[in-house]
């Protein structure tokens, strides 16, 4: 049973398998980045996903894939139980119907624009009726706490914190029931941090929205997420409720990523690894078998033969580690 199959009837969003590769230049050579190598997650609806991991595992391209940004190299997504293309154009709904937030609220939005403006372009290119634009517009600034006056103003008079209520309302605005955020809160103090993260949650419940969370901070994903995906170099090392996997880290990995984040405590973990040190090995070139297993205290000989598959260790909480006999590939 793969990881799409796993959880509950009629998940808003569905991953099964999903790779991408990108071709780059390594000197005179063509050489291939493994970005996002067989991924599959679920998504329930008015639920947040989370997704963790150092920078470059993946995250952010899995986002692409995800909202169609970027071609799928193989594998499936579902959108609300419908396949989506590969490749190509998306039906204009699902497209209305997912909505991204990025990083950077400086670069999200176009200076030369508007609030009103930026909030109203993505409405006018699916070709929204005047009168209605206007409505929308005024009603998405009204649900991000800013004032409708606010439509007048340009970006470079705006604090971060309010380019990014901007940024938020403009995906509001489309009436989505998935907004992905990448990042979202990462460029900002921690106080106006606190303050987005709790305008994104009232605003979950209000419309029940379903958030895909991305963050390399544990702590603020433990704050936002029902579920949680672990990615290490472009895959999925472990899933499951986010209370099981900040209280009983399963995989290596996980584990060393709770021990080396400072404000977590973790409770329940017997099995404590010394945090691994040294850097992420290149996507380029990823070890055989497990991709963890150079960083890993508990690195066996079977982990560079051997790829461990992801599969339930206990119950609902996925992990691909040889430690754990589910992660046994079937034999051939
Ligand atoms: N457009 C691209 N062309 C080539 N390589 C890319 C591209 N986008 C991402 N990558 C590579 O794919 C890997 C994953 O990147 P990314 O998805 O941005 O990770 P994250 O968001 O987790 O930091 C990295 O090694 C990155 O260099
Ligand atoms: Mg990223």
């Amino acid at each position: 049973m793969t990881a799409a199959q796993h959880t509950a009837a009629q998940p808003l969003l569905q991953v099964d398998q999903v790779s991408k590769t990108f071709g780059v230049r390594r000197g005179l050579k063509r050489a291939t980045v493994h970005a996002v190598d067989e991924v599959s997650l679920v998504v329930r609806p008015s639920s947040t996903l989370g997704i963790v991991g150092e920078s470059g595992c993946g995250k952010s391209t899995l986002a692409r894939l995800v909202l169609g940004l970027y071609p799928v190299d193989a594998g499936d997504i579902r959108f609300a139980g419908k396949l989506l293309p590969r490749t190509g154009k998306r039906p204009r709904a699902v497209v209305e119907q997912m909505q991204m937030v990025f990083q950077d609220p400086y670069s999200a939005l176009n200076p030369r624009a508007s609030v009103g403006g930026s909030i109203a372009f993505p409405l006018e290119v699916q070709g929204v009726g005047n009168a209605e634009v206007r409505e929308r517009v005024a009603q998405a600034l009204e649900d991000v706490g800013l004032h409708g006056n606010y439509a007048t103003y340009y970006p470079h008079q705006l604090s971060g914190g309010q380019r990014q209520r901007v940024n938020i309302a403009r995906a509001l605005a489309m009436r989505p029931k998935l907004i992905v955020l990448d990042e979202s809160v990462s460029a900002l103090d921690k106080s106006i941090q606190a303050q987005i993260l709790n305008l994104l949650q009232d605003l979950q419940e209000s419309y029940q929205l379903t958030y895909i969370f991305i963050s390399h901070d544990l702590n603020v994903v433990e704050y936002m997420s029902d579920h949680v995906a672990v990615m290490y170099l472009g895959q999925v090392v472990e899933t499951c409720g986010a209370e099981a996997l900040y209280h009983q880290p399963l995989h290596p990995y996980t584990q060393v990523l709770l021990a080396s984040s400072p404000s977590l405590e973790v409770t329940e973990r017997t099995t404590a690894p010394e945090p691994t040190s040294g850097e992420m090995p290149s996507p380029l070139d990823p070890p055989s078998g497990c991709r963890f297993r150079t960083r890993c205290p508990f690195a066996m000989p079977t982990c560079a033969t051997t790829t461990p598959v992801l599969a339930e260790a206990a119950p609902g909480h996925l992990v691909a580690c040889h430690l754990y006999p589910s992660s046994q590939p079937a034999a051939k």
